[in-house]
C-alpha cells in the first residue's frame, strides 16, 4: 500500500492522530469538530494560560460551550498541550495560527514561520499539513513546501501531502458553523488534495476541492476583498447620503427589496476584526511585490479606515448644533466590540473612535458587557468597562453607540440619554425621527 492510501485509510477509519496548531477563535472550534467525527486530537498552543484554562475544563472561545469541551476532554478524544514536540505523533496537522499585520502594514508572517520552525522538526513521512491562517497567495507552495521538504528531504505528493484550506467561521453565528460551511480545500499535487478530502470530509459537512492550493488561498482573499469594498461603498454611500440630506438606511432597504443583483451590506464606524481590515492588505502588499496597485483594496481600505474619524466629527457636530460643546462633555461609547454579540475587540473601530473622540477633549467612558477592559497600543492607554450601563447613560451627555449587541434595552437608553449618535441603526425601530437622536 502506498504512503497515501495508508495515510488515507488512516483517516477514514479515525485512527488518525490530528493535531491542531494554534487554539484560537478558529483552532478551537476546528478542534471540537475532529474531536466529534471520532478523531483523537491535540491542540498544540504556546499561550501556557490557553492550556490551563482547557484543562480546568473551561472553554475560552465564546462559540465552543464549556460542556463540550468538558464531554470531550473526559471521552479522551480532545487535550491541548504547549509541547511541540507531541507533533511527532501525529498523522495530520492543521495551521490555524494568527496573520496580523505588522505597523508598517505589510503581513507579520512571523506565526507561521514559528509553526513551520516546530513542524520542520517532527515533519515525517506519511504526514498531512494543511494551513488555514489567512495569507497572501503563494504562502503554501513558496513558504511551507521548502520549510518542510529541504531539510527532510521528503517528497511532497509521495511522503508528505501539504494543502491550503481557507478557515471561513464567522464568530458568533450560529447558523453556519465549522461543521456546515463549506470548506474549500487547494493542494500542492492532487494526491495532496485526496487525502485532505478525505479527512476533512469525515468531518465536515462539505469539502470543496479546487485544482491547486493557490487557488484556495486567492478564494479566501476573495471573499474578504468582496466584502471590505462594499462595506467601503456602503460607508462612502452613508457620507454621500448625509451630504445629499438623504436617510442611508432608507436607501439601502428600498434597494434590498430588489430580488436579484442587488446585496445588501450597512454602513458603519468602520471596519474590525482579525480579517476584513486585514486579509485584502495581505493581496495587495504581494501585488505590488508584482509591480501590481491593487486599487479597489487601497480605496477601500481608506474610505474605511476613515470611518472612526467621520463618526468623531459628526457627533461634534451633532453636539454643536444642540449648542453643546464636546470638550468637557461626557461622553458614553456603547459597544466596543468589532461586531455585535462577540467578545472580540481586536482591531475594532471604537479604539479610534475613542481616542479621538478623547483628543477632541471629551471626558470618554465605555461599556460592553463582552469586553471588561481595553487597550489602545498606538495611544498608550487603557480603559475598563463602566459597571452600571444605565446609570452611566444618565450622567453623559452623549452616547455613541459603535456595537449594538443585542443584550441592550434600547428603549431605556433611548428614554434615560440626552443625545445618542447611532453609528449602526440600532434604534431604527423605536426612534423615528426622535430629536435625540443622530443617525450615521
Ligand atoms: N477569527 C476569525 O473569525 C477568523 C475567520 C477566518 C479566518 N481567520 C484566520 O485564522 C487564523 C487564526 O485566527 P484566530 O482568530 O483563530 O487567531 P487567535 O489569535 O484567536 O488564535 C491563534 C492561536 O495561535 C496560537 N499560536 C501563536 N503562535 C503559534 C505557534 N507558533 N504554534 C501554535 N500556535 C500558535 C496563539 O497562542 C493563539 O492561541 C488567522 O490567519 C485568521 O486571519 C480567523
Amino acid at each position: 500500500m502506498s504512503t497515501k492510501e495508508t495515510l488515507i485509510r488512516k483517516l477514514q477509519d479515525k485512527s488518525a492522530k490530528i493535531g491542531i496548531l494554534g487554539m484560537g477563535y478558529v483552532g478551537m472550534p476546528l478542534a471540537v469538530v475532529f474531536a466529534e467525527a471520532g478523531f483523537h486530537v491535540l491542540g498544540i498552543d504556546p499561550d501556557q494560560r490557553k492550556v490551563d484554562t482547557f484543562n480546568k475544563g473551561v472553554s475560552y472561545i465564546q462559540d465552543v460551550p464549556t460542556e463540550k469541551v468538558v464531554h470531550l476532554q473526559k471521552d479522551g478524544r480532545l487535550n491541548i498541550t504547549a509541547d511541540f514536540a507531541a507533533l511527532k505523533e501525529m498523522d495530520a496537522v492543521s495551521i490555524c495560527v494568527p496573520t496580523p499585520l505588522r505597523h508598517t502594514g505589510d503581513p507579520d508572517m512571523s506565526f507561521i514561520n514559528s509553526a513551520l520552525d516546530q513542524l520542520e522538526k517532527y515533519v515525517h513521512k506519511g504526514m498531512i499539513v494543511v494551513l488555514e491562517s489567512t495569507t497572501y497567495p503563494g504562502t503554501t507552495r513558496e513558504l511551507m513546501v521548502p520549510k518542510l521538504t529541504d531539510q527532510s528531504g521528503l517528497q511532497v505528493g509521495e511522503d508528505i501531502f501539504l494543502c491550503f484550506s481557507p478557515e471561513r467561521v464567522d464568530p458568533g453565528r450560529e447558523d453556519w458553523t465549522t461543521l456546515n460551511t463549506p470548506k474549500v480545500m487547494g493542494g500542492i499535487t492532487q494526491d495532496c488534495a485526496e487525502v485532505a478530502t478525505a479527512w476533512y470530509g469525515g468531518a465536515i459537512k462539505t469539502v470543496v476541492p479546487v485544482s491547486s492550493a493557490e487557488a484556495a488561498e486567492m478564494a479566501k482573499l476573495l471573499e474578504n476583498t468582496f466584502r471590505m469594498i462594499n462595506i467601503g461603498l456602503v460607508n462612502e454611500l452613508a457620507i454621500m447620503c448625509e451630504r445629499l440630506g438623504v436617510d442611508v438606511w432608507e436607501v439601502i432597504e428600498a434597494a434590498a427589496t430588489k430580488p436579484f443583483g442587488f446585496m445588501k451590506f450597512t454602513p458603519g464606524p468602520g471596519l474590525g476584526g482579525h480579517c476584513i481590515p486585514i486579509d485584502p492588505l495581505y493581496l495587495s502588499w504581494k501585488m505590488k511585490e508584482m509591480n501590481y496597485n491593487a486599487r479597489f483594496i487601497e480605496l477601500a481600505s481608506e474610505i474605511n479606515t476613515n470611518m472612526p474619524r467621520y463618526v468623531a466629527n459628526r457627533v461634534l457636530d451633532a453636539m454643536n448644533d444642540r449648542g453643546k460643546v464636546l470638550k468637557g462633555s461626557k461622553v458614553l461609547v456603547l459597544g466596543v466590540a468589532y461586531k455585535p454579540d462577540i467578545d472580540d475587540v481586536r482591531e475594532s473601530p471604537a479604539l479610534d473612535v475613542i481616542a479621538l473622540l478623547k483628543k477632541k477633549g471629551a471626558y470618554v467612558s465605555y461599556h460592553d458587557p463582552y469586553i471588561s477592559q481595553i487597550h489602545h497600543e498606538k495611544e498608550g492607554w487603557r480603559m475598563e468597562t463602566v459597571k452600571d450601563v444605565m446609570k452611566a447613560v444618565e450622567e453623559s451627555d452623549a452616547v455613541v453607540i459603535v456595537t449594538n449587541h443585542k443584550v441592550y434595552d434600547y428603549k431605556a437608553i433611548l428614554d434615560s440619554a440626552s443625545f445618542i449618535f447611532d453609528s449602526r441603526n440600532a434604534l431604527s425601530k423605536i426612534a423615528k425621527d426622535d430629536p435625540k437622536v443622530v443617525k450615521l
